[in-house]
């Protein structure tokens, strides 16, 4: 007789949780990164195990700060975690964002934005140190977490400062509205998540490392044997006697540095429309999918009265895209409905409508499959910006302010390669994707060609079926330098202290 397998669903704990799963502290304006290496594994540890780290609890005011600290494979290493410990984690994780040609293909880390081309690499550092700080309270705070313990243990490689927080991208639309919904509860089983429509909610499990996921398993998470020195720090492993839980309430964080041409961006938007104000910014806003202040391009969006809820809507009654072109950015990186051919039930019909090789053209029934496929795919981004800050109208003139500018993305999952490559690859940067061919993501996309397919247009459906198309698109975003890094829970990160001496 066959048994059950158990239904993970235990309690979250926000307190061994790194508060950036849980808040994008958007309060605090001010953000800095630092990418540091270890140069003393001990006296790293020393400053990790009273390292003033932010968690997920919510406390009875919202605080002025906040650190946060990941690390990269390397950087676990130099810590001086085991071999037993490191031989847990994710595969992609270990071997890097640059560890292997072929994930630098996939994920469009080729030509200009290929890794030879990079100012930096995570491959070469260890720990990234993410400070945050009210308004006019980061130079402090950053003083007071960088003391001399910190500098006897680590050596800086790279700063990114940020530039404060207004909620806008360098391209000038407003960012971060749309995020997925937890279900820290474990409320309802994601047998209920967006099966019978589009729905936010994903289990805990996509985002943290050993809670229940969307397949009502839990995330795969590193274990060690209870034997292992100072594993005592760390929860035992559910389900599995005698192991020790590393990645628990931990999570994969993602980076990548992205500079954006704000200048060549809106010239382009300029030129292609006749130098027409209004037409350049609706041709701009159908590449995002949102016009400039967030408004989504879909009209079936469930306000609530006097207060718009931008996110609230689906694509189910704009199948052939003629509201929200089938390209646009958020159409790419979420299809939420209405971009799979629902007849094709199964799993080589979902794999064939999510790679976009088949079109639908015509509202069918039997959608929920396939509808239901969108929530294995979800990221939580955490992004920052950087760079001086102009608007359209600079960018439209001459000699407008120099420097780079650009997004510090961030986002955070549980798995690497089905959550943020298979966005990055399958949705952004194929040229194939819900039926269309010959274009990438208008915003992201590196322009060059993927497999001998063209990767620079971008069409606008119309009601009439003839498409307008923009050929030749320029690159817009190129990529500076990235990688992969784990955001340990809180104890997971006194077990790594624990390692240096
Ligand atoms: C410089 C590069 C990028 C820019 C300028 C950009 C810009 C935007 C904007 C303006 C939005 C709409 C606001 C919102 O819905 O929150 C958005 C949404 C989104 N972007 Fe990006 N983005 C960039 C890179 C990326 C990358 C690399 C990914 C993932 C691989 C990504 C994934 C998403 C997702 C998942 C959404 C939300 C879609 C939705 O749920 O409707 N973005 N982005």
């Amino acid at each position: 007789m066959s048994t059950t397998p158990a239904i993970p669903t235990d309690q979250v704990s926000f307190e061994d949780m790194q508060g950036l799963i849980r808040f994008g502290h958007g309060a605090l304006t001010e953000a800095e990164f630092l990418l540091c290496l270890v140069k003393d594994a001990s006296a790293a540890g020393d400053w990790l195990k009273d390292a003033p780290v932010t968690s997920a609890a919510t406390q009875d005011s919202p605080p002025d700060t906040a650190l946060q600290v990941a690390f990269t494979s390397q950087g676990l290493a130099a810590c001086g975690l085991p071999e037993e410990a490191m031989s847990g984690f994710a595969q992609p994780f270990l071997s890097g964002m640059t560890g292997e040609d072929s994930r630098s293909r996939r994920l469009g880390d080729t030509g200009a934005n290929a890794p030879e081309n990079w100012g930096w690499d995570a491959a070469n550092a260890h720990v990234l140190i993410m400070l945050y700080a009210r308004k006019g309270g980061l130079k402090a705070w950053k003083d007071a977490v960088l003391n001399a313990a910190f500098n006897a243990a680590f050596t800086e490689v790279q700063s990114f400062p940020t530039r404060p927080n207004e909620g806008f991208e360098p391209f000038g639309f407003r960012d971060g509205i749309s995020e997925p919904k937890i279900d820290w509860k474990n409320a309802h089983p994601p047998s209920k998540h967006g099966r019978e429509d589009y729905s936010n909610l994903i289990s805990p499990g996509e985002v943290i490392l050993g809670h229940r996921n969307e397949y009502n398993a839990r995330s795969a998470s590193p274990k060690l044997d209870a034997t292992t020195p100072n594993s005592d720090v760390l929860a035992d492993a559910p389900d599995k006697p005698g192991l020790r839980d590393l990645g628990r309430n931990g999570s994969y964080l993602v980076f990548r540095q992205l500079a954006q041409d704000v200048p060549g961006f809106w010239r382009y938007m300029d030129s292609a429309t006749g130098g027409d104000p209004a037409s350049r910014e609706a041709l701009a806003a159908s590449m995002v999918g949102r016009e400039m202040d967030g408004t989504p391009l879909i009209h079936n969006r469930r306000d609530i009265e006097g207060s718009p809820r931008q996110n609230d809507f689906t694509y189910e009654d704009d199948i052939n895209g003629v509201s929200c072109p089938l390209g646009a950015h958020i159409r790419r990186a979420n299809p939420r409905t209405g971009d799979h051919p629902h007849q094709l039930e199964g799993r080589i019909g979902w794999l064939l409508s999510t790679l976009g090789f088949r079109r639908r053209r015509d509202k069918l029934p039997g959608r929920h499959d396939l509808v239901a496929s969108t929530r294995f795919h979800r990221l939580v981004r955490r992004g920052r910006v950087y760079g001086p800050k102009m608007t359209p109208e600079d960018a439209l003139k001459k000699g407008g302010k120099p420097g780079e500018r650009g997004l510090l993305f961030i986002c955070l999952c549980v798995d690497l390669v089905r959550q943020f490559e298979f966005v990055q690859n399958a949705w952004m940067a194929s040229p194939k994707f819900n039926g269309l061919t010959g274009e990438a993501d208008p915003l992201i996309g590196g322009r060059a060609q993927m497999s001998g397919v063209a990767s620079d247009g971008f069409s606008i459906q119309k009601a009439d079926g003839i498409e307008e198309r923009h050929p030749n698109l320029p690159q817009f975003v190129t990529v500076k330098g990235g990688g992969y890094f784990f955001l340990p829970g809180l104890r997971a990160l006194q077990f790594i202290a624990r390692h240096g001496s």
